[in-house]
């Protein structure tokens, strides 16, 4: 009934999407699902927009090579997203704003997008011509980006990075204990299957020096992607 209340004056609502995947020596394996709800939960205390569960597990095929790793395939990831905002869609919520925590799941989500508003239209849903779902990715942000080139410069990499481990101890200080110097990373290069990943990325990481993570760079990336989030998605309610 306070979701129903709540409906009455707000259509909007936080998706976090995450992955549980591998993240190399130092890392967390639920960096990518810890950051983006902790995200997702700044922007909704910024905002006072409701926060959906987070989905824990996303499209990790390519990490599918190191134990630990819980990956959905694609088309499972887009039936998930679909079935998720549809059930908000059926009962009046109309905007959809989806903060995710790994780049393996845009492609997939985007997807998820189109066949939503095929089948919001196709059930006659009455939100189906107000429907609306975006996606942002926290570590896209461009403050975000900018304050991580200030801090790491090209030691950021691709994968293990050390803003979201940053991030993730911050919010966790036991995953501290995990932390102790690395070699250099492997380069940054294609991702292709599992096996190939585990070949070109042997501990993991592509191109990013982990060990340069600090919980103090974790509160400032945090900060930084809350308060920008909160001010796209204030417009997006508006659009
Ligand atoms: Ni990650």
């Amino acid at each position: 009934m306070e979701v129903e209340d709540y409906l009455k004056t707000c259509k909007g609502i936080i998706l976090p999407i995450g992955s549980t995947e591998q993240h190399g020596p130092t890392g967390a394996i639920g960096t990518d699902a810890l950051t983006a709800e902790a995200v997702a939960r700044a922007v909704g205390c910024i905002t006072g927009v409701l926060v959906a569960p987070t989905q824990v597990f996303g499209m990790a095929e390519h990490h599918l090579g190191f134990p630990g790793t819980i990956s959905l395939t694609p088309e499972t990831l887009l039936n998930v997203v679909h079935d998720v905002v549809l059930s908000l869609a059926k009962n009046g919520f109309e905007k959809i704003y989806v903060i995710n925590g790994h780049g393996g799941n845009i492609a997939t989500v985007k997807s998820a997008f189109h066949k939503i508003y095929s089948t919001a239209l196709n059930r006659h849903l009455p939100v189906a011509s107000r429907l609306r779902c975006k996606l942002i990715s926290w570590f896209h942000v461009l403050e975000v980006f900018e304050e991580s080139k200030k801090l790491y410069g090209d030691k950021e990499g691709q994968h293990a990075t050390p803003s979201e481990i940053s991030l993730t101890l911050h919010l966790e200080p036991s995953l501290l204990q995990k932390q102790h110097s690395l070699p250099d990373p492997a380069p940054a290069g294609p991702i292709t299957n599992a096996e190939d990943f585990r070949m070109r990325y042997p501990d993991g990481r592509m191109g990013s020096h982990s060990d340069l993570a600090k919980s103090e760079h974790g509160k400032i990336l945090l900060d930084k992607a809350a308060n920008a989030l909160a001010e796209d998605l204030s417009k997006f309610l508006l659009e």
